[in-house]
């Protein structure tokens, strides 16, 4: 789909002096938005596209949006504007500049992007990565919006990155295993904005973690919309889950540590339980997002699950694995949410007990069934849940960061620390440990043992295990 009404977009032509072309993406939103933009850029790559992290070095600039809550959306516009700026002074300056749009604003707003923001090209839904170079070049044409659900997969089209890059990339990386989602939840754009939920088959995503652990990659976080419902074609033919998904990303050398992210309570099955308790390599940690604890409100959610049947996941999951870490999003403010209501979700905090936790007031999205509700509930009444039901959610992380102080546990060490001769790693538990080591660790698993907790991370010492090796 072409919009042509405006005249011809400057083209993207490269550094006035014949320097390479430098691209600049900014990643909005959640962790698939991070993955895609990082195959956005692979996908330019060949074109002689060359990544910045200064956007007004950038003869190509991409916004890769999220349209999750009103905020985010609204951010993106506010940025629009700075770039639209840019834009005139790189122009005044003889260099030409190409706006895209891409993500879930992209595929929610479409033609409307280029009314409201004058500065943009090209306007591209995330099922379109993969020809994201041939619509740049026709964007110097005419600006484009491209929002179509294409038949073909882009992950078939899409190039993987260089050894190099996957290697600059750090030691963990995202992989997409499964898109979109069905579950409807009437708050929810991602159904309309990701379309329907479809799994990659197991052979593709075996090649793509291989790859990345050739690369020096020890930890794949395998994300979808609405991962637990992975049902991906198997190399036999039958049709597999996530956890037997798991059990062969496991057996691939290198690969020490598995994640995954989000999911769905309904689709939270015995078999994949169960891998918390079989699957050395399954990470202690699930984010499972049940967004209230009262019965009314989930029922209105359509989240399809009661408070008391998340109870019970949440005990086997524990049986399974005693360890695990919880996390999950809350929504507050949904339309019709009484004080009483809210006391259920804090109920239901203080019942489970969680690690850590993302909390959002509610914001009606246009075209959601929620949206249509009468009895929104007040900015203030909002406000004051939030808060609420953020002191307690931080009352528990710092409890439970609190209690791993005194242990000794595996840390993947990933990168440089805050300070000279520190390098930073993670926990089992997701958590961020600053740590006195060598650089060359960074890459490695190593005991280490917690020393003491701060506001946002932990800090440890080697143990004497690591220091003798
Ligand atoms: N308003 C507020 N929060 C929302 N989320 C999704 N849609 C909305 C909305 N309309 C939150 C949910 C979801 C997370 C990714 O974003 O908690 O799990
Ligand atoms: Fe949105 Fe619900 Fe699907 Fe999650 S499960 S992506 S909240 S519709």
């Amino acid at each position: 789909m072409q919009d042509n009404e405006r005249p011809a977009a400057p083209p993207s032509s490269g550094g006035v002096d014949g320097a390479p072309k430098k691209v600049f993406i900014k990643a909005y939103g959640c962790q698939m938005n991070v993955y895609d933009a990082e195959r956005m850029a692979d996908a330019l790559a060949p074109e002689g596209y060359a990544e910045t992290s200064e956007i007004a070095d950038a003869d190509l600039v991409i916004l890769n949006t999220c349209h999750i809550r009103e905020k985010a959306a609204e951010k993106v516009y506010s940025e629009l504007g700075r770039v639209r700026e840019l834009k005139s002074e790189r122009a005044a300056a003889g260099r030409d500049t190409a706006v895209v749009v891409a993500g879930c604003v992209a595929q929610a707003e479409g033609g409307e992007i280029l009314r409201r923001a004058p500065a943009v090209d090209l306007v591209v839904g995330p099922q379109s990565y993969h020809r994201l170079p041939e619509l740049v070049r026709q964007a110097r044409a005419a600006r484009v919006v491209d929002t179509e659900f294409p038949v073909e997969d882009k992950f078939d089209h899409l190039p993987r990155a260089s050894r190099e890059k996957m290697r600059a990339r750090g030691v963990s990386a995202f992989v997409t295993v499964q898109e979109g989602c069905d579950k409807f939840c009437s708050f929810c754009v991602v159904p309309y904005t990701r379309g329907a939920e479809s799994s990659r088959p197991v052979v593709k995503i075996i090649a793509d973690v291989r790859a990345l652990a050739e690369a020096g990659v020890r930890e794949v976080t395998l994300i979808g919309q609405n991962v637990n419902a992975y049902h991906g074609e198997g190399p036999d033919g039958a049709t597999w889950s996530l956890a037997k998904l798991f059990a062969a990303v496991a057996d691939i050398d290198g690969i020490v540590r598995i994640r995954y992210s989000t999911s769905h309570p309904r689709d939270m099955d015995e078999e994949l339980i169960a891998a918390h308790r079989d699957l050395p390599a399954l990470a202690p940690y699930l984010h499972l997002p049940v967004q209230s604890g009262s019965d009314r409100i989930l029922a209105a959610m359509n989240r399809k699950h009661t408070a008391d049947e998340y109870r019970d996941i949440i005990a086997r999951v524990r049986s399974a694995r005693p360890d695990i870490a919880l996390s999950s999003d809350f929504i507050v403010g949904f339309p019709g949410e009484t004080d009483a209501d809210f006391e259920e979700t804090l109920r239901l905090v203080r019942d489970v007990n969680f690690a850590s936790a993302f909390f959002f007031k509610y914001s009606a999205r246009p075209g959601t069934p929620a949206a249509a509700l009468g009895d929104q509930v007040s900015e203030e009444a909002k406000s004051e849940r939030l808060a609420e039901l953020q002191r307690l959610l931080d009352a528990q992380r710092f409890a439970f960061n609190e209690a791993t102080v005194g242990k000794t546990t595996d840390i993947l060490f990933e990168r440089a620390g805050r300070h000279p001769g520190q390098i930073v790693g993670k926990t089992p538990w997701l958590q961020a440990v600053q740590v006195d080591a060598p650089f060359s660790l960074i890459g490695e698993i190593a005991p280490v043992t917690i020393t003491a907790r701060g506001s946002n991370s932990l800090f440890g010492a080697l143990a004497e295990t690591a220091v003798a090796a």
